[in-house]
Order: C-alpha cells, then sequence, then structure tokens
C-alpha cells in the first residue's frame, strides 16, 4: 500500500498549508487505507453483471445531448434544472393567443415553425416568442421523452403522470401534458423539459414567468421550392386552419413516409426539384443536431446534485430483475414496482422543494474528462487490433503489438509508480495492483477520504459511485493488458520474458487476439455515445443522422439505430457545378 501512502502525505500537505487554518481539526478526513471496503485490486475480477454505474455515469455524460438520447431514447433520469431569465421559447399556432392550457414550447424555431399556421392560407401563420422574465424551474426527462412511442420513450413521463406505466396512452399527448401539470400544482415547477427532433418544454401555466408576444409570419411556401426550402411541409399541403391543439402527432406525414432519407437519392442523379426530400421537417432535424454533443442545450441548466436515476438499484430495486439480460437498448421501466413508483415520485416531489447546496464537485466537467482522457486512445487500440490478421507474419503483429503498447502505456503513465517491478521468476501479475487502484481512485480518493463525502447529496453520491465503477474497470482492462504486454516481452528493457531472453522470435498473436477480446468488451460496456459516428465521416453536403421519430416505421422502431450519412441538400455536383 506504500502509493496510497505516498498520495496520503501529499494529500495531507496540501491540505494543511491550504485549508488548517479555516477547519477544525475534528474535520480533518480520516485516511483510511481500506475505505472502500469490498475493492479489491485483483485485475481478474470483472464488475458484477447486474452493476449499473457505468450506465449512469454514461447516462449523466448524455444529459440535455440530441445525439445519445435519440440512440437511447428510453430516459431513465429525471433531472431538475432552471431556464435563465431572458430565454426565448417558441410556439408556433393558429392564432394570436396566449394559450390558457399547458402547451409545448420549442427551445428553436425551427422546431415551432412546424406548427405556425394560419386561419386562411393567405393570412400568414402565428408564432408565439415567450420569453422567461424569471427562471422556470423545469423537470428535464431524459431519452427522446417526447417520441411518441409506445416502447418505452413515455414511461418516465407516464410514472409522474399516471403513477404507472401505460404504454397504450403514448399518443395522448393532451391528457399527458394535463396530468403532469396537474401533478406540479403543489410543487414548484413550471414545465417539463423532453426532446424529439430538438428539446421542447411543456410549460404548464402561460401567465406565470413568462412574457409572450404574438408574431404573424409567413406561412411556409406550399409546394415548389422556394424561401425555407421546398414544399410538402409536415403540416400538409393547404394547411388548413391550425387549432390551437395541434400537436406534432396530428401533423406527422404518413408512416411509409420517410421524408429525411430517400432511398431513391444517388449523389450523381439528374436533379428532379419534385423528388428532394422533405426540408420542411429536416430544418427541425438541423437545429435539433446543434445540440448533439457535449454540453448540449444549455438553455436548460441541470442541477446534477438532485438527479433521480431509474439505473439506481437501492432507489429502484424492481428493475434490476426487469433489465436482467436484456442490451441496454431494451432497459425500460415497465415492470417497476408499485412501491418504487411511490419512491421515485416522492423522491422527486422532495427534491423540487429544496435547493440542495451539495458538495460544489463539478460532475459534469469529471465525467467529461474522464471521457475525454480515455475515449481516443481506447479506440485508437481498437482500430490497431482491426488491422489485425491470421495471415499477419510474427514480425507484423511484433509491430503492431508495439504499436498498441505505446497507447496503452499513454494511458497509464500517470500511475506508472516508480517502485512496481515484474518479478523475474514468476508469471503472477499481483505487482500491478497498486498501479490499478491509483489509476482506479486517482480522480476520487480525495472525495471518498475526506470530509468532502459528508456534503454529497445522494444523487452525487450515485454519480461518484459511477465514476469509481467506470474509471475502475477502464483501469483493470487497461492496466491488465499492459501488463501482459510486459510479461511477453514487449519493453525488453523492463522485462525479459524467458521468450526474448531466447532471443526467439515469440508469436504474438495469441496476445492480440486476447487483446482485441478485451477491448472489445471494455467499449461495449462502457458504450460511450463518442464512438457512435459516421466511418467514413459524412461529406459537407451530407449529415450524419441517426435514424428518430417520427421518420423510423416498422422493424427500425425497435432495431438499435445506428449513423449513417444522409444528404442536406441536392448534390451541387448533380445540378452542374
Ligand atoms: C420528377 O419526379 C416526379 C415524381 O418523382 C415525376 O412525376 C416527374 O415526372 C419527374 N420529372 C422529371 C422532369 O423527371
Ligand atoms: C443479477 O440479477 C438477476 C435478476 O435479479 C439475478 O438472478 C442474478 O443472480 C444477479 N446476479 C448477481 C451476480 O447478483
Ligand atoms: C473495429 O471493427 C469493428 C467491427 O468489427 C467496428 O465496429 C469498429 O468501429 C472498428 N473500430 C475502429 C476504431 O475502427
Ligand atoms: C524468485 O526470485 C527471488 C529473488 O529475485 C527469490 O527471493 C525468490 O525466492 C524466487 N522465487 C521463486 C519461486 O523461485
Amino acid at each position: 500500500m506504500l502509493p496510497t501512502m505516498k498520495r496520503f502525505v501529499g494529500l495531507f500537505l496540501a491540505f494543511t498549508l491550504l485549508e488548517a487554518a479555516q477547519i477544525p481539526l475534528e474535520a480533518l478526513p480520516t485516511f483510511n487505507l481500506e475505505k472502500n471496503d469490498g475493492d479489491n485490486w485483483d485485475i481478474s475480477i470483472a464488475p458484477g453483471e447486474n452493476v449499473t454505474g457505468h450506465l449512469v455515469f454514461e447516462t449523466v455524460n448524455s444529459l440535455m445531448q440530441h445525439w445519445p438520447n435519440t440512440r437511447y431514447r428510453n430516459g431513465h433520469s429525471i433531472v431538475p434544472g432552471v431556464v435563465p431569465s431572458g430565454t426565448v421559447l417558441y410556439h408556433g399556432r393558429g392564432d394570436a393567443n396566449t394559450p390558457t392550457n399547458p402547451e409545448w414550447l420549442a427551445t428553436d424555431p425551427e422546431h415551432s415553425y412546424m406548427f405556425c399556421r394560419g386561419q386562411t392560407a393567405d393570412s400568414g401563420c402565428w408564432q408565439l416568442m415567450v420569453t422567461a422574465i424569471r427562471p422556470l424551474k423545469v423537470l428535464y426527462l431524459d431519452g427522446s421523452a417526447a417520441a411518441k412511442m409506445p416502447d418505452g420513450a413515455m414511461d418516465s413521463q407516464d410514472i409522474l403522470a399516471y403513477g404507472k406505466v401505460v404504454p397504450e396512452k403514448y399518443r395522448g399527448e393532451r391528457e399527458r401534458i394535463k396530468y403532469l401539470c396537474d401533478w406540479t400544482k403543489d410543487l414548484d415547477v413550471d414545465g417539463f423539459v423532453r426532446m424529439e427532433m430538438d428539446f421542447e418544454i411543456m410549460l404548464c401555466d402561460f401567465t406565470k414567468g413568462v412574457l409572450v408576444e404574438a408574431i404573424n409570419l409567413r406561412s411556409r411556401p406550399r409546394g415548389g421550392p422556394g424561401p425555407g426550402g421546398p414544399g410538402r411541409g409536415p403540416g400538409g399541403p393547404g394547411g388548413g386552419p391550425g387549432g390551437p391543439d395541434r400537436h406534432l402527432e396530428e401533423l406527422l406525414p404518413p408512416p411509409e413516409i420517410h421524408p429525411h432519407h430517400d432511398s431513391s437519392y444517388t449523389p450523381k442523379a439528374h436533379i428532379n426539384s419534385s423528388a428532394l426530400p422533405n426540408m420542411g421537417f429536416s430544418e427541425s432535424i438541423n437545429s435539433g443536431s446543434w445540440h448533439r454533443y457535449y454540453p448540449g442545450e444549455t438553455r436548460i441548466q441541470l442541477d446534477l446534485t438532485r438527479l433521480v436515476s431509474f439505473y439506481d438499484t437501492d432507489l429502484v430495486p424492481s428493475l434490476v430483475a426487469e433489465r436482467y439480460g436484456k442490451e441496454r437498448i431494451r432497459h425500460r421501466l415497465l415492470g417497476i414496482s408499485p412501491e418504487d413508483i411511490q419512491t421515485v415520485v416522492r423522491k422527486v416531489e422532495e427534491l423540487t422543494a429544496v435547493s440542495e447546496a451539495g458538495s460544489g464537485i463539478d460532475w459534469a466537467t469529471l465525467i467529461r474528462l474522464i471521457v475525454k482522457r480515455y475515449s481516443e486512445r481506447l479506440e485508437m487500440v481498437q482500430y490497431i487490433l482491426n488491422s489485425t490478421n491470421p495471415a499477419n507474419s510474427a514480425a507484423e503483429n511484433k509491430v503492431l503489438a508495439e504499436n498498441i503498447q505505446v497507447q496503452l502505456t499513454a494511458m497509464l503513465q500517470p500511475y506508472m509508480l516508480f517502485t512496481i517491478k515484474p518479478p523475474q521468476n514468476s508469471t503472477s501479475t499481483n505487482w500491478v495492483s497498486p498501479m490499478y487502484e491509483l489509476c482506479a481512485t486517482t480522480y476520487t480518493n480525495y472525495i471518498t477520504t475526506s470530509s468532502l463525502h459528508s456534503r454529497l447529496t445522494a444523487s452525487e453520491d450515485l454519480i461518484l459511485d459511477g465514476v469509481q465503477k467506470t474509471t475502475k474497470e477502464i483501469c483493470r482492462v487497461v492496466t491488465g493488458m499492459w501488463v501482459d504486454g510486459i510479461m511477453s516481452g514487449l519493453e525488453p528493457d523492463f522485462y525479459k520474458s524467458s521468450a526474448t531472453e531466447n532471443d526467439g522470435n515469440v508469436d504474438l498473436a495469441p496476445l492480440l487476439n486476447s487483446w482485441k477480446e478485451r477491448i472489445f468488451g471494455l467499449m461495449k460496456w462502457l458504450d460511450w455515445s463518442v464512438w457512435l459516428k459516421c466511418r467514413p465521416a459524412c461529406g459537407f453536403e451530407e449529415m450524419c443522422y441517426l435514424p428518430m421519430w417520427p421518420f423510423r416505421r416498422g422493424s427500425e422502431d425497435s432495431d438499435d439505430p445506428q449513423p449513417r450519412c444522409e444528404r442536406r441538400m441536392a448534390p451541387l455536383e448533380a445540378q452542374g457545378f
């Protein structure tokens, strides 16, 4: 435990110098070397099958980002947040009136314009600009909670609106918003945040906290190309009188139309403008895509110290058995026990009443840092391993293995203690345990062993566990791969294997195979959305697109959405440029 001792000394010094003056003696952290009881630094012990820490880690890493929540549309988090004063939101409708009922607001006008409608063909259409005049308190439901689908996207809302999951009501938007807002009557909540093509806010009361201005806009041109793109908008030709109650589901294109991905497209084909895909819908896909990646849609500021997760197995034990043996894409809340529903709803109600200060730890940045540090390097290792081939010669395999060892070493460099040395006469790998431990606890050791720990909210404790479980498994696998590289003689100055001693041209194919299995296993377990991308990358005239509601039908609804390049515009080349 020498490394831990060293850190203890360093930590203690820093602590003494910086904080001793302000902190009474009894508040000094207890440096308990066995603090993480149950922790075992044996690299052969993998995480349990029902562990959810990595799922908490990645869902927190994905909050308010369009891309990951398009793939995993069945939300598992409810997070209180705030829309700051001055934020402008949009509501398209058929008249200039301020809604007297709860209604939907778009964060981007590209999205609300789909609902901008006029009473007659030549009266233009109406868009309300709705500005927050005080911070609006919202509850964010992650996943694609505005995707009107029966297989899980709406589960978390159902639990708040109905106190149970009711898949058959998946199209009952008007009732759902009413029940949700009825539930908030006694709570300090102005609305809910959900996501479909773009983010939206369900605002319960348009007379509270917002300034509403109605603007008469030019209607979307019908038929033929024109300003705003070619016609055939989502409202259908003619539009008709749009009632104030209209919502997206009423404006859906018929199921057989795939407006965004017309397979008849071939890049070099002659352009026939009436065959262009529906650009009316794609503008909201476009605006949604601006919020794809971290930090995502920042007009809604979440409070992670009050996050509730259905992956919290202490809070929601009944879902452990429901998830058992299922791919993440199939995880949903159906099957949750009535007791767990009560616990969750009560917890959310409690959390909306408090404004917990929490520890002050910037969890989003910490999680992001871990993803940054490892994502490209793990991908690089996988990339190199992808080029292995049974036909490779021993010399070729050696080059590949050395390349990989460089990446593994780079990941572990900050944890390579001077004191660790492989034994020359044993194949045991226990000697890397101190390195594994340092790697796995580097970001959290102070949090878990100091008085800071007592300041964590329950939500922060859950996030901390996610960070710990995730880093532990990354460090376990990477350390295990690195040590096998060492023992195979890839760093002869550090360790001479019997093969290198005999100057033999050792065959590294078994090492490469075992590495491959482990890196694929780790990356599948982590399942980070940063790895979900179009390969090769799309051209400028295209967009990397994940199938999403309502542009997906049939088998696509149940399949795991995968990205592909779709055209953003007709190919210029085909138009003679
Ligand atoms: C353009 O496409 C439409 C529908 O796909 C078709 O009816 C029309 O004949 C085409 N026009 C030309 C000039 O190819
Ligand atoms: C995981 O959960 C399933 C379902 O509840 C249970 O049968 C299994 O024993 C659990 N596995 C472990 C290692 O706890
Ligand atoms: C490696 O190959 C697998 C398919 O076998 C692929 O899914 C993965 O994206 C590849 N990784 C890289 C980094 O190219
Ligand atoms: C391994 O080598 C060390 C010295 O380097 C020696 O003390 C130890 O007894 C040896 N162990 C075995 C099993 O040969």
